[in-house]
This record gives C-alpha cells, structure tokens and sequence, in this order.
C-alpha cells in the first residue's frame, strides 16, 4: 500500500525553503496558520545562528509564537512596508491566485501582503488544485451582520457563520459558498464593496511565488 503524505513534513519542508530567502536586514511579514508556524521556527533558527531581523505578524497568535521563539516584532501599525512576506494558503490555483482565512485572520493576513514587497505563499500537495472552490471567508463589523449576509445571499453566495469565533478585531467570520468562481476578479471587488465586510480570503493579486512542500522536494512556482 501506497504511504499517505505526510502533510506536516511538507509544509515544514515548504517554510524551510521560504525561509532560506531571508536575508539580514529584511522586514519580515509572518503568516498565520499551521504552515506559518514552521516559518516561525525556522526564522527562529536562523535568526540563533546570526541572521538580523524584525517582523510584524498577521495575527496575534503568530505575534505571541514569534516572542516566544525568540523573534523581534515589530507593531504594524508603525509600518508601512514590509520586505517579504511568508504565509499559508488554504487553496491555491496555477495562477497563484489563493483562497485564505481558514484561520480567520485574513484581513490583517491581506493588510501584510499588500504592504510586503513580495509575498511568499507556502503550501503542502493537498492545497494546489486547478480551480479555486471551497467557501471564502469574510470578516463582518458585527454592527452589520443580518446586511452583510443578505448581501452575499444577493450575490449568489449562501455564507454560514462561524458561531463562537470572532477575529482578533471582535469581528463575527462567516465562510460564504459560491456555486458560479468562473469571475473571481469580479466577486472580489463585489465583495469588497459590500459596506461592513471588511475582509475577504481571495488573495488574486498578491502572491508572487509558491513554494509547495513535496517528499523529499519543494515545488517551487513564480
Ligand atoms: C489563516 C490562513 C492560513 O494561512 C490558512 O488557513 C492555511 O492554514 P494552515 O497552514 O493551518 O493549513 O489563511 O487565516
């Protein structure tokens, strides 16, 4: 019988690659999520043996981890930009468009990458797929629940709740099934339109390269 992959060697193996492209000196922007923390430990690693580095993390879990390891990070509302920045996917297509926030952290997640230089996606074999299909998280001012959900109802979508979750903001998350992806662009921006969703897990424009964890290998994708 054929093995299994073993999905946390290859995010390990994916954040270990991404990391050998830190260079000292560099702001760094970390991600949130079971892959992002292999970033963590192996920045952590390479910053005992010498490297010089700060970082500002996308979620206050990461932030917490990062200190705990031994990292310095910086707060991000004192930063503009940001030199790289390194962080998990929950889908991601040929074109390298993701989607995010499995985690629930992809508003700070997408205020990182936009501010980052470039971005660095990091993935194991299970999230690169051909087509971009599972439901896309947002982020809801909870002020505006009952409008934004009907909102999303009149764009096809069916969002369900997360109940009992909020984001590091306070804010309520919600994962929204779409039947018709075919207009990514356009849904973002429909999306994002929409007042009191102040975030959304496409990510169509802000990833550069993909590294993705393999066997023995890293798979690497610009
Ligand atoms: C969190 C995220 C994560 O990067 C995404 O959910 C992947 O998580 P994991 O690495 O644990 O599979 O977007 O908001």
């Amino acid at each position: 019988m054929a093995n299994l992959p073993n999905r946390d060697a290859e995010k390990a193996r994916a954040a270990e690659a991404a990391v050998a492209e830190i260079e000292s000196g560099m702001l760094v922007g970390l991600g949130t999520g079971t892959t992002a923390a292999h970033v963590v430990s192996a920045l952590a690693r390479r910053v005992a043996e010498g490297l010089s580095v700060t970082t500002v993390a996308t979620s206050l879990g990461t932030a917490r981890s990062a200190q705990a390891a031994g990292l310095a990070v910086l707060d991000f509302a004192d930063v503009a930009a940001v030199d790289l920045c390194v962080d998990g996917v929950d889908e991601i297509d040929p074109a390298l468009r993701a989607i995010k926030g499995g985690g629930g952290a992809m508003l700070r997640e997408k205020i990182v990458a936009q501010a980052a230089a470039r971005m660095i996606a990091i993935a194991d074999g299970s999230k690169s797929v051909a087509t971009l299909s599972r439901a896309i998280p947002i982020e809801i001012l909870p002020f505006a629940r009952a409008s934004v959900l009907a909102a999303v109802g009149r764009l096809g979508g069916e969002p369900l709740l997360r109940e009992g979750r909020i984001s590091d903001q306070g804010n309520l998350l919600a994962d929204c099934d779409f039947a018709d992806m075919s207009d990514l662009p356009r849904l973002a921006a429909l999306l994002s339109a929409i007042p009191g969703l102040l975030g959304h897990g496409l990510f169509l424009d802000e990833i550069d390269v993909l590294m993705v964890g393999e066997d023995e290998s890293v798979k690497r994708c610009d």
